[in-house]
């Protein structure tokens, strides 16, 4: 399977994009920049809609997460909308009972920790996913020349949520479980690679040009666990999504140590987080795949001189890379002053590439 003649990618609209271009190891007109989180609290214009709507509720109206992901391409002029809805999407739409808790993230009614508990997981099924369609056609209708950016949470990273069924610090709960129970273990990544897969490709069918795997707390893990009990599903969540040509970006926080395992479970581009510098990352790919990053989103708050600074540098260690997509090393915080942003794009435009 192929894409569609009149999607985004092969009817001209985005595939020579800067975001494509440098996704795609070319050399492109304008520094591509986009940011995590981009589209949310930063964003009064976010906050006044969101007003009396529970976070799953508007993911899941299609008028409402269009316009939530194409508030922030309007604002900054960023290179590429990212699709507002959550990882924890394709458990609420297979029928898993989960809720987002303002300040506090992903909460499930009943964790899940034994073989019995994944097998009794419902599953999740293409026709529940049109919400999904619905909203990434109304958002590509509106962007024009500009990609949207799907996502889906990795399998470690959605089970960890599954596992503790809240967020936790240190994910002892999947840690454990992957070593006692490594059938278990296997059959609920595995369940979570599908729903996973299914949900980023109903996005890339639907109209978005490239997909970005979270596996936000794979830094957890060392290098051998991360090897033996979480690649091999990471890989068969992206083997939904291969057939179709869209440049898949790979991201995690604290995985300075797994780049290049991060990189063989078959993507094009690695995210980096804040905490290694890009010509390192680039040395540990061996020089050879197109980067994503890395300002730290806590410069966002400093003195304009050392956040211009702090870009610059970001901008001289990324030139190594055959491609380099500006992006922040983790999400825009919610106390972002978004004029800030808007300047930080401004500026990285203003650099020839
Ligand atoms: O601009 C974007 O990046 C929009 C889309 C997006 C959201 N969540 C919206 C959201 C994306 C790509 C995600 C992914 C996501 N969700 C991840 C991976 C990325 C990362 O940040 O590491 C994770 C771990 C989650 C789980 C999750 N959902 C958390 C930890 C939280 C924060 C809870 C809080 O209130 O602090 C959420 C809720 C969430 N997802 C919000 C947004 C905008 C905040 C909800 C709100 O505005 O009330």
């Amino acid at each position: 399977m192929t894409l569609s003649q009149t999607h985004p990618l092969m009817d001209g609209r985005t595939a020579d994009s800067p975001l494509i271009t440098a996704y795609r190891g070319g050399k492109p007109s304008r520094r591509p920049v986009w940011f995590m989180r981009q589209a949310g609290r930063s964003l009064p214009e976010y906050r006044a809609l969101r007003k009396g709507v529970a976070m799953l509720e508007s993911c899941l109206n299609p008028e409402l997460a269009s316009e939530i992901t194409v508030q922030p391409v309007r604002r900054h002029d960023v290179d590429a909308g990212i699709f507002f809805s959550d990882i924890v999407i394709p458990l609420k739409l297979a029928g898993v009972g989960v809720d987002i808790v303002p300040g506090v993230g992903p909460v499930l009614d009943a964790p899940i920790r034994t073989a019995a508990d994944v097998a009794a997981l419902p599953t999740l099924t293409d026709e529940a996913l049109e919400p999904i369609r619905e909203a990434v056609r109304l958002t590509v209708a509106q962007l024009g020349k500009t990609p949207l950016v799907g996502f889906a949470g990795a399998p470690f990273t959605l089970a960890a949520y599954m596992v503790e069924g809240k967020p936790s610090r240190d994910h002892l709960g999947p840690r454990t479980m992957m070593h006692a129970d490594p059938a278990a273990w296997q059959a609920l990544t595995r369940w979570a690679a599908d729903a996973s897969g299914m949900f980023l490709r109903a996005q890339l069918e639907a109209g978005a040009s490239a997909g970005q795997l979270f596996d936000s707390w794979a830094g957890s893990l060392g290098l051998a666990d991360y090897t033996r009990y979480v690649a091999p599903a990471s890989s068969r969540a992206l083997d939904h999504v291969r057939d179709l040509g869209a440049p898949l970006i790979h991201f995690g926080t604290g995985t300075s140590e797994l780049l290049g395992a991060m990189h063989d479970v078959g993507v094009d581009v690695i995210g980096v987080d804040y905490r290694l510098p890009l010509d390192v990352a680039n040395r540990r790919l061996g020089g050879k795949v197109p980067l994503q990053g890395n300002i730290d989103p806590a410069l966002l708050s400093a003195p304009w001189e050392v956040l211009e600074a702090h870009v610059r540098e970001v901008i001289t260690a990324g030139a190594a890379a055959p491609g380099h997509v500006l992006n922040l090393g983790h999400g825009v915080p919610p106390e972002a002053d978004p004029a800030v942003l808007t300047r930080v794009v401004e500026l990285i435009h203003s650099i020839q590439p």
